[in-house]
């Protein structure tokens, strides 16, 4: 839920890496996003499991946080990307990760995607329609190039935080479906392409998944495929990328598995569901979440509180949904520590943001110490889909990026200013 490191001293007062977050407020200003690289070291470490009887090899979602200096983290561990876009390439290249580590996405590939991914020599690109194998064909034979190709497959598994389907029949708009001969195919039409070498398949379940099961299934449809594919075009997958999903704690009863009993699991079952004479394929895993959340926390600070009579009490601070857009978008839930208040809870409060849309509520129902106007309120687990979502709603520029580790500081990404904000405008003229 919170960072390793984050700590609470005998007055209340919150430390990240041993840095007071007071500190880093009078530093750096609010809010900010914070991140702890033990935290992120050690959310990557979980995915560097011994032993597993296939290797599994990490592409962290850059969905989730990218920057050029996150990129640059990721390079300095050895550790792969999933880019959906060109931006993500573009980040990536420029914080110095290896083109070959790369896997590009998209259910939607640009021309200019596409020419950008094949230039670069991206490890995998990720076939998500019909409509772009074409261009991807001719691009890699216009560079004099064979691209290295994963067909992703909609796999009937709905998985849900607790719970999942095999619905058979799965209505996403990304890849092809497996039921009605969809993804076969999509197979066929790589296989037919010179200019692309079919290595595998791909396929994303969903999201903050916390059961160990639906991952097991996706790699048993995926292999159950494979084994079709097999007998009836003598194809077999070298890799299969099972994308991301791992879920965190955001709330005490959030529970997920393990990392590695996730990955032991689906490891298994790729060696179980490989066919006599077959090597069983490597796995790929693209997770986002279950790397960045937990290591990051946004620091506000409370700029007016109300209580309405026979309503509710209202802490407003000064962010909101510019900085995090989940809650209003799919009512995600937070937990929230205030700095120096130690004590037991007295107040439920209402934490809402500073932005013109009655849905800016950060966290509708928290119980928190009482506290003051000019307080700060760290909210906890807000590493993935934060800043990555960020938008400058009502002209508000947004937040620095800062990460901390061993009682040291650095800035990842600046503070936006308002010249930031008239950098792309163009001034009225007369017409
Ligand atoms: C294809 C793919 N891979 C990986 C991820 C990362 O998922 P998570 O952040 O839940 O690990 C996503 C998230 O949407 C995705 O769509």
């Amino acid at each position: 839920m919170q960072p390793d490191t984050l700590a609470m001293d005998a007055a209340g007062y919150l430390s990240i890496a041993g840095i007071r977050v007071a500190d880093l407020a009078r530093r750096y200003g609010t809010p900010l996003y914070v991140f702890d690289l033990e935290t992120l070291d050690r959310r990557l470490a979980a995915y560097r499991v011994p032993g597993l009887p296939v290797p599994v090899d990490v592409y962290y979602a850059g969905k989730a946080f990218l920057c050029t200096a996150m990129a640059g983290f990721l390079a300095d561990r050895g550790v792969g990307l999933d880019a959906v876009s060109g931006g993500e390439l573009f980040t990536a290249l420029a914080g110095g990760l290896d083109a070959a580590r790369i896997v590009f996405h998209g259910n939607v590939k640009t021309p200019l995607e596409i020419t950008q991914a094949v230039e670069a020599g991206v490890g995998a690109v990720v076939v998500d329609s019909l409509d772009e194998l074409g261009p991807l064909a001719q691009e890699a034979r216009r560079q004099g190039r064979t691209v290295p190709v994963l067909v992703r497959v909609t796999p009937g598994i709905e998985a849900h935080t607790h719970a999942f389907i095999r619905t058979g029949q799965y209505d996403s708009k990304f890849g092809f479906a497996l039921t009605g001969g969809l993804a076969e195919a999509a197979v066929q039409a790589v296989l037919a392409e010179p200019a692309l070498r079919l290595i595998g398949l791909h396929s994303h379940i969903g999201s903050q998944i916390l059961d160990l099961e639906p991952f097991v299934a996706n790699v048993e449809v995926l292999m159950g495929f494979s084994r079709h594919l097999a007998r009836r075009y003598g194809w077999w997958p070298q890799v299969l990328d099972v994308g991301g999903g791992l879920g965190v704690r955001y709330q005490p009863e959030d529970d997920p598995p393990p990392t590695a009993a996730v990955l032991e699991a689906m490891a298994r079952a790729a060696v179980t569901g490989t066919p006599a004479g077959r090597e069983p394929p490597r796995l790929a895993v693209e997770p986002g979440r279950s790397i960045v959340a937990e290591a990051g926390v946004t620091i506000y600070r409370i700029g007016a509180m109300k209580t309405v009579p026979g309503g509710r009490r209202y802490w407003a601070v000064d962010g909101g949904m510019g900085d995090n857009i989940r809650p209003a978008l799919y009512q995600a839930r937070y937990q929230a520590l205030v700095d120096g208040r130690r004590g037991p809870p007295e107040e439920t409060v209402t934490l809402a943001g500073r932005y013109c849309e009655s849905g800016d509520i950060l966290i509708q129902e928290a119980r928190l110490p009482a506290a003051a106007v000019g307080d700060l309120v760290v909210v906890l687990g807000t590493g993935a889909y934060n800043y990555a979502m960020a938008s400058n709603y009502n002209r508000v520029p947004r937040p620095a990026v800062v990460t901390v580790r061993n009682g040291t500081s650095r800035v990842w990404v600046e503070r936006e200013g308002y010249s930031d904000l008239l950098r792309l405008d163009r001034p009225w003229e007369p017409w």
